[in-house]
C-alpha cells in the first residue's frame, strides 16, 4: 500500500515537472477566467456575432477562417488582427491573407462594446476565439465550452504565415505534416477540414482543379467553369459546400464522396488515402463529426497562447498598445 501511494506520488510528481518543464501555458487557461473581471464578455460576444451573421451569414465562415490563420501563425494571440503601418508590415498582407481573410470590422466593432463595460480586461485573442465558436453556433453547430485568458501579442510574423497555412493545392501528406506540427493529428485535421462546410472560396484557388483535375465530378467541374474562365475571374467566389453553404452541417464530407470537394485540398482527404475512412465516418454520423470537430476546435483554440504577464491586452485589436 504504502508502495503505491509512494509510486504514484512519484508519478504525479513527474507529470507536474513535466508540465512545468514543457511551459504548457494552455494550463493556465479556464472557462472562468473573466468571471468577476468582465461578467457580461460572454453576452456580448454572442450579440456581436449573431448581429453580423443576421446581416451576412458568409462572416460567421470568415470569423471561423479568422481565428484558424490567428492560430496556426505563432499561436492564438490575435496577432493576424494587427494592421500594417508605415513602419510594421504584419500577417494580413501576406499571401495566404491578402484579400482573402476579412472580419476585423466585426472583431473591432465587438472589442469596442467589451471595452465600454469592461476596459482593458479582455484580450482581442479571447474575442477572436468565442467568436469563431459562436459563427459555428449561430450557423447551426455544436457549441463548447471555450477556456479563456489568452493574451494579445505586441508584434506578428508576415514571414511566418506562408510555412504555417497550408495552400489549397497541399497534397494529404502536406497537410497531416502541417497539422502535426500544430500538435493536431489527421483526425483532427479531417474533423477541422469540415469547417468547409461553410463560406466561400476565390476562383484563383480552385481554378486548376476544375479544369486539370481527374478527381472531380465533371458536371460539377463544369458548373464551377461558368463563373471561374481559364482567364481572369480570380475573385469570383463560388461556395465550399454547394449544397448548404450557411450551414453548419457534414454535408462537406458527403460532396467529398462525390468528387464534388471545391478545393483540391479538400478532395485529397478522400482520394484512396489513410483519411478515407474518416470522411466516409463523418458523411455518415454527423454526432461523430460533430464530437471530433469540437475536440479539434478546442485544441486549436490552445495553440501557444499567451498568458500571464506575456504579451498584453490591447485597447484596440488593430494596434499594440
Ligand atoms: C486543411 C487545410 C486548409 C486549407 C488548405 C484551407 C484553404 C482555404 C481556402 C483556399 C479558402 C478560400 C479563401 C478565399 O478564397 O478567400 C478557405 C476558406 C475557408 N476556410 Fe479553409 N483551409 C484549410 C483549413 C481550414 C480550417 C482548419 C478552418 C477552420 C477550422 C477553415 C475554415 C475556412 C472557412 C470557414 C472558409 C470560408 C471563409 C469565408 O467565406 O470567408 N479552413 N480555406
Ligand atoms: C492546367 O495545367 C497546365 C499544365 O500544368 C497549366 O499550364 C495550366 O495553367 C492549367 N490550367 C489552369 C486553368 O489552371
Amino acid at each position: 500500500m504504502a508502495i503505491t501511494s509512494n509510486k504514484m506520488a512519484m508519478a504525479l510528481a513527474t507529470v507536474l515537472l513535466a508540465m512545468l518543464l514543457v511551459g504548457n501555458s494552455s494550463a493556465q487557461l479556464s472557462p472562468n477566467f473573466y468571471y468577476t473581471t468582465c461578467p457580461k464578455l460572454l453576452g456580448i460576444v454572442r450579440a456581436g456575432v449573431q448581429s453580423a451573421v443576421a446581416k451576412e451569414a458568409r462572416m460567421g465562415a470568415s470569423l471561423l477562417r479568422l481565428h484558424f490563420h490567428d492560430c496556426f501563425v505563432n499561436g492564438c494571440d490575435g496577432s493576424i488582427l494587427l494592421e500594417d503601418t508605415p513602419t510594421f508590415t504584419g500577417e494580413q498582407t501576406a499571401a495566404p491573407n491578402v484579400r482573402s481573410v476579412r472580419g476585423f470590422d466585426v472583431i473591432e466593432s465587438i472589442k469596442k462594446n467589451v471595452e465600454k463595460v469592461c476596459p482593458g480586461v479582455v484580450s482581442c485573442a479571447d474575442i477572436l476565439t468565442l467568436s469563431a465558436r459562436d459563427s459555428v453556433v449561430v450557423l447551426g453547430g455544436p457549441s463548447w465550452v471555450v477556456k479563456l485568458g489568452r493574451r494579445d501579442s505586441q508584434t506578428a510574423s508576415f514571414s511566418d504565415v506562408v510555412g504555417a497555412i497550408p495552400p489549397p493545392t497541399s497534397t494529404l501528406d502536406s497537410l497531416i505534416d502541417r497539422f502535426n506540427t500544430k500538435g493536431l493529428s489527421p483526425r483532427d485535421l479531417v474533423a477541422l477540414s469540415g469547417a468547409h462546410t461553410i463560406g466561400q472560396a476565390k476562383c484563383l484557388f480552385f481554378k486548376n482543379r476544375i479544369y486539370n483535375e481527374t478527381n472531380i465530378d465533371e458536371s460539377f467541374a463544369k458548373e464551377r467553369q461558368r463563373n471561374c474562365p481559364v482567364n481572369g475571374g480570380d475573385d469570383n467566389r463560388a461556395p465550399l459546400d454547394f449544397e448548404t453553404p450557411n450551414l453548419f452541417d457534414n454535408y462537406y464530407y458527403k460532396n467529398l464522396l462525390d468528387q464534388k470537394a471545391l478545393l483540391r485540398s479538400d478532395q485529397v482527404l478522400h482520394d484512396g488515402g489513410s483519411t478515407d475512412s474518416l470522411v466516409e465516418l463523418y458523411s455518415d454520423d454527423s454526432d461523430a463529426f460533430e464530437a471530433d470537430f469540437v475536440t479539434a476546435m478546442i485544441k486549436m483554440g490552445n495553440i501557444e497562447p499567451l498568458t500571464g504577464s506575456q504579451g498584453e491586452i490591447r485597447s484596440v485589436c488593430s494596434r499594440p498598445n
